[in-house]
Parts: C-alpha cells; sequence; structure tokens
C-alpha cells in the first residue's frame, strides 16, 4: 500500500447530516417537501447537481424549473451547508481518523483526498488538516462524479502512486463503485450489506487502523 485516498464527507468527518439538513430546508421551504430519513443515503457520494436532481424527482418536480433556477437553487443548498460547517472544528474529525492518518504517514503512505465536494479544501481547513493530506483531487476537474472511477485516480495521481498501490475508503455506495473501478482496494465504513462491493466494511471509523488497511490491501490488491 503507497496511498490511500479518502473520501471526505462521512469519513473524515459527518458532514452527510449537514448535507442532508441543508436539502431538507431546501425542499421544505422551495417546494413543500418532506424528505424521508431514508432520502440520506440516496444523497451520499453524488454531486450538488445529481443530488438537487433526485430530490426533484422525488417530488415529480423534475421539469418544472429551468436550468438556470436549479443553479439558483443549488446555490441556496450551498449557502445553508457552508453556513453549518463554518464551525466545524478538530472536534468534529470522525474517532479514530486522526491516529489512522498519522500512522499511514509514519508508515510512508501517502494520504489524498478523492472527494466529490467543492467544499473539501474548506472542511480540511476547518479541521485542521488542510496540511496532512498530500493532495486533494479537484472534483471541477474530472469528467465523471462517482460511481466513475474518475475522482480516484485523479487522487491516485496527484500523489504519483498507480492506482493498484491505493486504498479507497468510503461511506457511500456511489464511492465504492468508484473504487472498485478504479483498481484499488476498497475499505468503507457504514452498513455491511448495502455496501457489500467493498473489500472490508466496518461499523465505524473507530475500527480504521494502519494495521487493518495493512491486512486488507496485501489480501485483495490486484
Ligand atoms: C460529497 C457528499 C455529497 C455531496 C457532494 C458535493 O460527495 O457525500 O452528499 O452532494 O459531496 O458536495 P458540495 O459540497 O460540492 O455540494
Ligand atoms: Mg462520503
Amino acid at each position: 500500500m503507497q496511498a490511500a485516498v479518502f473520501d471526505l464527507d462521512g469519513v473524515v468527518t459527518d458532514t452527510a447530516k449537514f448535507h442532508f439538513q441543508a436539502w431538507s430546508k431546501l425542499a421544505k421551504e422551495e417546494f413543500n417537501l418532506d424528505l424521508p430519513a431514508s432520502f440520506e443515503t440516496n444523497l451520499k457520494g453524488i454531486s450538488r447537481t445529481e443530488s438537487l436532481e433526485a430530490i426533484l424527482k422525488f417530488g415529480d418536480l423534475l421539469d418544472k424549473y429551468s436550468k438556470e433556477e436549479v443553479q439558483n437553487l443549488a446555490n441556496k443548498k450551498n449557502d445553508y451547508y457552508v453556513e453549518a460547517i463554518s464551525k466545524l472544528t478538530k472536534e468534529d474529525i470522525l474517532p479514530g481518523i486522526s491516529k489512522l492518518l498519522t500512522d499511514l504517514k509514519a508508515n510512508g503512505v501517502k494520504l489524498a483526498v478523492a472527494s466529490a465536494s467543492k467544499n473539501a479544501p474548506f472542511i480540511l481547513e476547518k479541521l485542521g488538516l488542510a496540511h496532512v493530506f498530500d493532495a486533494v483531487a479537484d472534483p471541477a476537474k474530472v469528467k465523471a462524479g462517482k460511481p466513475a472511477p474518475d475522482i480516484f485516480l485523479a487522487g491516485a495521481k496527484a500523489v504519483g502512486v498507480a492506482p493498484n498501490q491505493c486504498v479507497g475508503v468510503e461511506d457511500a455506495v456511489a464511492g465504492v463503485s468508484a473504487i472498485k473501478a478504479a483498481d484499488m482496494v476498497a475499505v468503507a465504513v457504514g452498513d455491511k450489506n448495502e455496501l457489500r462491493q467493498a473489500d472490508c466494511v466496518v461499523p465505524t471509523t473507530r475500527n480504521f487502523t494502519y494495521q487493518l488497511f495493512s491486512d486488507v490491501f496485501d489480501r485483495y490488491h490486484k
């Protein structure tokens, strides 16, 4: 294992709940639509515009808004979201992650971020992790979002490591598909059944250790 390529939302910090709160607020205010709690999973790992499209589809509203209106709605959601994440501090790093990053680094493993979020650099800054990662792949520069492999491949490339020497880390179904499509070993946190495409699934980030990553990589890499 020469690099670990991390998703951010739901892996390094629990921003998934802020995304969902912001979307729920927007859906209620703009469409008088209540998003069921189960909808949170559908929005993990997919881009801002794709998330909005999924919500519009759910409300049977897909054809009712112009491209420009969709853009404005997406911007509005982002304003709500940015307000929430402005309050993040290093206390919001998920359990086990700081030690994992330190141990990976100590073992010479490069660290990259492969998030679909355009807010990733801001979040890393807030968490005090901006200088811990060797590279942050820019989602604006890749052709296709998750489940396509592009953002994970960009993360590997940014740290100069071949994809088959990387472990990808995810909490989303679309993200695990992206890791596997990139020919990386996939370690995931969350529901075992939902994320069964991953090479290893653990219930919480507390279970993430350098040893686990190393063992899973040795067992499954191509
Ligand atoms: C992550 C989250 C998604 C979010 C996407 C875009 O992948 O899991 O829920 O839609 O980033 O985030 P952004 O901050 O650019 O709206
Ligand atoms: Mg995620």
